[in-house]
């Protein structure tokens, strides 16, 4: 077995196979934040990536991509339906997510959690060499910093949660609460995407695990595990290159005039999920075109909705309410050549994102709760201009970063509805001013300084920022 020195854990690896119309197998990666987010940072990285190719039986041998080995953890159609569909998404995702949708517990789903997170731990035991970086990511693997400190005593441990941390009224629904908190407490540095996140963290372990923390420490027995708040972010100057490209500016300009070249144009990206606020957002879009506010003739939306957790009964309902409404606003709304919404559930290449995000005069991202958001700051990314309005979510994980966006509570539909309003009139040059100071921020705020932060605080001063690209 070949070891690196560096190992990222993750549910899902980087690639996917899926079946192309023709019949043959193509690999692409899976829409989602945290490959979006650790994509360019391991690009020029030898390192290992363990994780689950996306199906289910024997894990296929997948090649190398870019300098980064693919490592597969098999799942079984069991494993699938109890881990990643059962506990990860329909347990910890809506706990985590405020309990938008009610969270469900099952002991069974508990039993499947820890054995995939004890194969995931075994597997990332045989592929670190020794004393390695092990970067283990995200909510579907909460046990496996305390696993493979047991099998595995020499190795660094870092943890990141790209998911809200939520607070203890929430968390303490857990039927299994103190062996998650263990399970985490297995890291040397757990990092969240807010500062309210890691106090939420400490409050917790205090209380179930009496240990002394504060917001910066826990004390666990004679180790001590640093936490903190680490935001993560996107390549900005890829995506500022990538919308700056002239073929990208032609396909813009295209995708505008097909969409009738109107006054304004609204876009929302999302993976179909029910955080991200898609039926209140359609609801408010219907009444502004009901009372004449917003007329489809110079407006357009463009509601980007790629499916996702297909096979978890909520996502299903979700999708079906979406699909209803769409249909309902395109049939009283819309007219011939010219729908109220154009409606699209394709995943799209970078490329065609960037010029989607060069087309929209406003950017309405309004999840109900978010971890961070890295469409909001790709939008911001892409508009090399610095026009364009971000209408934001207060409850994204982005809106502690970039305060110059219109920012809207997205469970208040006369709020969300005037704020839509507000972004679709605003003046130019405060357009301007707010794009220009969140293109900073991002800027100086990019992957490569997350990358370069959080290594700095789990390396304690060491040499492991040679184990990685931060310098884009
Ligand atoms: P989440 O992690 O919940 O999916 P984020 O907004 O943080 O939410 O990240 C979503 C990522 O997936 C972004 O990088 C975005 O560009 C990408 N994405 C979203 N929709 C699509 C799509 N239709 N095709 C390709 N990529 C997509
Ligand atoms: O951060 C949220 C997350 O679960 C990521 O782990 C992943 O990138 C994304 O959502 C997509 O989810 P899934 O892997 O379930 O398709």
């Amino acid at each position: 077995m070949r070891q690196s020195s560096l190992v990222v854990v993750a549910n899902r690896l980087p690639i996917d196979d899926s079946v192309a119309p023709d019949g043959a197998c193509e690999w692409r990666s899976s829409p989602g934040g945290l490959v979006s987010a650790l994509h360019p940072l391991l690009r020029h990285t030898p390192a290992t990536w363990v994780g689950w190719a996306g199906g289910t039986g024997p894990a296929p041998a997948l090649p190398d991509v870019d300098r980064v080995r693919m490592h597969t953890v098999p799942l079984s159609s069991e494993d699938l339906r109890d881990h990643y569909e059962g506990f990860a998404n329909s347990t910890l995702w809506p706990l985590y997510h405020d309990a938008v949708e009610q969270p469900e517990y099952h002991r069974r789903w508990w039993e499947a959690y820890q054995r995939v997170n004890q194969r995931f731990a075994e597997a990332t035991a045989e592929v670190a060499e020794r004393g390695a970086v092990v970067w283990v990511q995200d909510y579907h693997l909460q046990l496996v910093p305390g696993l493979l400190r047991e099998l595995r005593p020499d190795l660094r441990i870092g943890f990141f949660l790209h998911v809200p941390f939520p607070p203890p009224e929430l968390f303490m629904q857990l039927p299994r609460r103190a062996e998650l908190l263990r399970g985490m407490l297995g890291a040397d540095l757990i990092g969240f995407q807010r500062a309210q996140a890691a106090h939420n963290f400490a409050q917790l372990v205090a209380k179930v695990l009496d240990l002394p923390a504060t917001d910066r420490r826990v004390g666990v027995g004679d180790r001590v595990v640093r936490i903190g708040a680490f935001p993560v972010s996107i390549d900005t100057a890829e995506m500022a290159a990538l919308a700056g490209r002239p073929d990208v500016a032609a396909r813009a300009r295209r995708l505008r005039h097909d969409l009738g070249d109107p006054d304004h144009v609204i876009l929302s990206v999302d993976r179909m999920d029910y955080t991200k606020g898609i039926e209140q957002r359609l609801k408010a879009y219907s009444e502004l075109l009901a009372s004449g506010h917003v007329k489809v003739r110079d407006t357009v939306l463009v509601q980007v909705a790629v499916p996702s957790r297909e096979r978890v009964t909520q996502y299903q309902i979700l999708r079906d309410r979406v699909e209803r409404e769409v249909g309902r606003i395109n049939g009283e709304f819309g007219r011939v050549g010219e729908p109220a919404i154009h409606y699209l559930t394709q995943p799209f290449d970078r490329a065609e994102l960037a010029a989607l995000y060069r087309i929209a005069d406003v950017m309405a991202v309004t999840p109900l709760r978010d971890g961070m958001n890295l469409v909001a700051k790709e939008y911001v990314a892409a508009r090399v201009d610095d026009t364009g309005t971000l209408l934001l979510s207060e409850f994204a994980g982005a809106a502690a970063e970039l305060p110059q966006a219109y920012l809207v509570n997205p469970h208040d539909l006369e709020g969300l509805k005037q704020k839509l309003l507000t972004a679709l009139q605003a003046d130019p040059a405060d357009v301007t001013a707010r794009m220009r100071a969140m293109r900073e921020h991002l800027h100086r705020n990019d992957i490569h300084a997350w990358a370069r932060s959080y290594l700095s605080a789990l390396d304690d001063g060491g040499s492991l920022l040679n184990h990685i690209s931060t310098t884009g």
